[in-house]
């Protein structure tokens, strides 16, 4: 009789970034099955839900740092596949199972994945077919009751997993943070390779002084915590929010040779140059994230653009950037930390009351008043008593 085969195991997921919580659930599978293989199976990352996803050979490269850290690199058993990646396209877990029960016939299979995950396994596609091919390995988070989701057997791992989000982690590495979910070499191979936005972060410390860089990344963080429930990505708000001044410190000279050569013109720029030449930052700053960072998304420049003087009609990430900035920690306002926290709970009624902040301000001072700040304060008005 020939001996039964050793058992196969499929790590799918993002790994954007791969984090010791990922290492912890391989490890651990890899004692208890000692399979001839466990696959990490990075998936595609789709470039219409993602800010600038990362693309496989980053993915990998920090898949390796982590492996090596964990004292798997090199080993036979573990392995690191671009079957997902390389189809540059959503695959969904029953086309992946199929590829490597066909790379690996008479092997038993197993699909490994974290307790979370095992809730919603229902609702993938073909999940059926998943389980007549493969078996469920899934390691438990703390607490987990031995309520199991009816309908969908697993193997548990031995021990306890605590689930760490990447989505968090990539918000903090945005921010310039090193969460200690990441292993050294990691971080080292980010910091590296420039990912997560540490190439452009570092750019935007040296034209800026501390105080505004510090502002800036507090706006990034405000505008991160308030992105999910705007449906806005977060890193495209952590850029966004990063980016909103940095033609701030420009002296004025160089701010104005650059707002007179801006195309289209800047509403109002003859006024703005005589009455407040301070305001062109915010157009003259789009313009600039474009060219040092590369960020010529039309939502990121619109927000840069109006986050001073805000508009009639702005956009969802232009809102979130306005209130950001205005109510971000550091704000030395008493009218600040009561809109950050008012934010969290109903963010349009944070927005009328940043508008009614920066317009009383402005008022009060006897200055110039943008006819865009105007309008939006009109068309919030308006809105109210409508
Ligand atoms: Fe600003
Ligand atoms: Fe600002």
């Amino acid at each position: 009789m020939p001996s039964p085969k050793k058992p196969v195991i499929i790590y799918g997921g993002s790994f954007d970034p791969p984090h010791r919580g990922h290492l912890a659930l391989a490890a651990a599978a890899l004692r208890q099955l000692a399979p001839q293989a466990l696959y990490f199976v990075p998936g595609f990352r789709t470039p219409f839900k993602d800010f600038r996803p990362l693309p496989f050979g980053e993915r990998r490269g920090m898949l390796a740092a982590a492996l090596a850290a964990e004292g798997l690199a090199g080993r036979p058993d573990v392995r690191i596949s671009d079957f997902e990646a390389g189809l540059k396209r959503v695959v969904y877990t029953y086309e992946t199972v199929a590829h490597f029960a066909r790379l690996h016939p008479g092997a038993p299979l197993y699909f490994l994945m974290g307790s979370d995950c095992l809730a919603d396994f229902r609702s993938w596609r073909r999940w059926r077919t998943v389980l007549k091919s493969a078996r469920l390995l899934a390691g438990l988070r703390p607490g987990f009751s031995s309520l199991r989701p009816a309908g969908v057997p697993f193997t548990p791992l031995a021990g306890r997993f605590p689930e760490a989000a990447s989505s968090g982690l990539r918000g903090q590495l945005f921010l310039g943070e090193e969460p200690k979910e990441l292993h050294k070499p990691v971080l080292a191979f980010i910091k590296k390779r420039g990912l997560y936005f540490s190439r452009e972060r570092a750019a935007l410390k040296k034209m800026l002084s501390p105080r505004r860089f510090l502002h800036s990344v507090e706006t990034a963080r405000l505008a991160i915590r308030l992105s999910t429930a705007a449906g806005i990505p977060a890193q495209k708000a952590a850029a966004a929010g990063l980016v909103h001044d940095c033609a701030r410190d420009l002296s004025p000279a160089a701010l104005r040779r650059r707002a007179i050569r801006l195309s289209p013109r800047p509403p109002m720029l003859a006024e703005m140059l005589k009455e407040a030449p301070v305001l062109l930052h915010a157009w003259t700053g789009a313009a600039l994230a474009a060219e040092k960072f590369g960020l010529d998304d039309p939502d990121i420049a619109e927000a840069v653009r109006l986050h001073a003087t805000g508009a009639p009609g702005m956009g969802p990430l232009a809102k979130l950037i306005y209130v950001s900035d205005l109510a971000c920690h550091g704000r030395d306002f008493a009218e600040a930390g009561l809109i950050r926290e008012l934010a969290g709970r109903d963010f349009d009624a944070a927005f009328r009351a940043a508008n009614y902040v920066k317009l009383t301000y402005a008022f009060s001072g006897g200055g110039w008043v943008h006819p865009l700040s105007a309008g939006l304060w009109n068309t919030l008005q308006e809105k109210n008593r409508g």
